[in-house]
């Protein structure tokens, strides 16, 4: 039996939480902790979210888009051209505008404020 796991030098990987604040359509602010690594669409809908998800992160729905509070949005990876493609057909789009299933939560998104917008459409429904 091999012996393992006694050696003060065995490294674990450590996931840093995420803080994440969503703020509803009505105005209500939800802090959770998530952690890194995590996707975002997840995280809200595991918060109570209305966010459907209805592709499951398949870019084919915009039933996951969010707002991303201005300050936040320059921190995040670009969007691809696929995702501003579905982007351009989600209702209530704005400039900070992603697809929650796109974005993967990082250390440096900690604090991150996340709008929830008060409609969504469901491109595959029509
Ligand atoms: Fe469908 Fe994000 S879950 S585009």
């Amino acid at each position: 039996m091999p012996a393992h796991g006694s050696s003060p030098q065995r490294r674990r990987r450590e996931f840093e939480v995420v803080r994440v604040t969503f703020i509803t359509a009505d105005g209500k602010r939800l802090a959770v902790d998530a952690a890194e690594g995590a996707r975002l669409l997840e995280v809200g809908q595991g918060a109570g979210m209305s966010l459907e998800g209805t592709c499951e992160g398949q870019m084919a729905c915009s039933t996951c888009h969010v707002v991303i509070a201005p300050d936040w949005f320059a921190r995040l990876k670009p969007a691809s051209a696929d995702e501003e493609d579905m982007l351009d057909l989600a209702a209530g789009v704005t400039r900070t505008s992603r697809l929650s299933c796109q974005i993967a939560l990082t250390p440096a998104l900690d604090g991150i404020e996340v709008h929830i917008p008060g409609e969504s459409r469901d491109m595959q429904l029509r």
